[in-house]
Parts: structure tokens; C-alpha cells; sequence
């Protein structure tokens, strides 16, 4: 439980992040829940994958404040595009603004490296640094996302979405991450759930 200081109220750690995603998703209709639809992507993955509950912890408020530190509208629709072009600024004011709050640290290293690209297994470190293999998850989440049309039933985009996402395979992402998309992208129930996300239906 978070206490605000001098006031009353008390706001659960789980409410304060996602009304944080929220408001960051507000800057404009076209990002459309992103942050959610991402967080849904990768506690997905993360479940096909194994990972323990704390890593699951983490990895979800990592994927729902992920674009926080994109503060201008430009710069949050820039990084809706596939191929996007200096992504690594708003990654990093995104670490910046969350590292030093304790319950979002491990989170906000996640936050850090989240445009890093796998690069052939290169993709572990950058500029000196570990790049926790929870980025390289969310980085395929986020990627996943911004190939989704509103023009189509995301069900109906499975197979062209997974193409795009295999033919980047160990350039952009880590093979064994798109094994378990692979996995997924065959579930109907994960298209339906994600377009009620993507059309503005909560899962909280
Ligand atoms: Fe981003
Ligand atoms: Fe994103």
C-alpha cells in the first residue's frame, strides 16, 4: 500500500501503476491502451515461458508504464511504428523517472532496455550494461502490438502478425521468446481477449 503524504487516501500499489499507464495513454486516442495491450502481450508469453511469479510481478508493471518516459505526443507515435527510429530516448527517461521509487526499481531496468534488439544474442548487453532478458520480452510484446490493424479482427491478423515477427527472428528477437508466441498466436482466446483490450475493455 502506497500512503499519500498528508492526505487520507490510501491507493494500492496495483491501482497507482495502472492509473499511471492510463494517463500516460491518454496523451492520445491512437495509442489505444497500448501500454495495456502489451502488458497482456507479455504476462502471456511470460506464462508460456515459465517465469516465476516475481518475475511476472515485475515484468507487468514493466510492461504497463513501459512508454512513460515518452513525455511528447510525437515521440509516443513514433515508437508505434515497427521499425522505430531512436527509440532508446523515451526508454531511458522512462528508467529515469521510476528507478529511484523503490516498489518500481526492478521494473524500471526493464523499462531501461525495452527497444534493445536481440542482435543475434549480441543484444545481452548495451553500452557495458546487462540487459535483463525480461526487456528482450517486452521488447517482443511491444513489437507484437504495434502490428495490430484496428482494420481487422486481431484474430484474423495471427498469422500475418506472426510472419512479421519470425522474419526478424534473432535480428530483433530472441528465437526461444517467438517459440512461445508461436504458442500463443495459435490460442483463439488470446486474439478475443486482447481485442476487448484494444477496443477499450479493462481487465483489472
Ligand atoms: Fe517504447
Ligand atoms: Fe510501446
Amino acid at each position: 500500500m502506497i500512503r499519500l503524504k498528508g492526505k487520507l487516501t490510501v491507493i494500492s500499489f496495483l491501482e497507482l501503476t495502472l492509473e499511471l499507464s492510463k494517463a500516460t495513454d491518454l496523451v492520445s486516442p491512437e495509442l489505444n491502451n497500448h501500454q495495456r495491450l502489451v502488458a497482456f502481450i507479455t504476462y502471456n508469453l511470460g506464462e508460456e515461458l515459465n517465469l516465476t511469479r516475481k518475475q511476472q510481478n515485475n515484468l507487468s508493471v514493466a510492461a504497463i508504464l513501459h512508454d512513460i518516459g515518452g513525455l511528447s505526443m510525437q515521440e509516443r507515435l513514433d515508437v508505434l511504428k515497427f521499425d522505430a527510429l531512436n527509440p532508446h530516448k523515451h526508454a531511458k527517461i522512462g528508467w529515469m523517472l521510476l528507478k529511484d521509487y523503490r516498489e518500481f526499481a526492478e521494473a524500471a531496468k526493464i523499462i531501461k532496455f525495452h527497444h534493445v534488439d536481440w542482435d543475434y544474442g549480441r543484444g545481452i548487453k548495451k553500452d557495458g550494461e546487462d540487459v535483463p532478458l525480461e526487456s528482450h520480452l517486452v521488447h517482443l510484446a511491444d513489437r507484437i502490438a504495434t502490428l495490430i490493424s484496428n482494420k481487422e479482427k486481431p484474430f484474423n491478423q495471427a498469422e500475418r502478425i506472426y510472419a512479421r515477427i519470425e522474419d526478424a527472428s534473432g535480428k530483433k528477437f530472441n528465437p526461444e521468446f517467438i517459440k512461445a508466441f508461436k504458442h500463443i498466436k495459435d490460442k483463439e482466446y488470446f486474439w478475443f481477449d486482447l481485442e476487448s483490450i484494444s477496443s477499450g475493455g479493462n481487465y483489472d
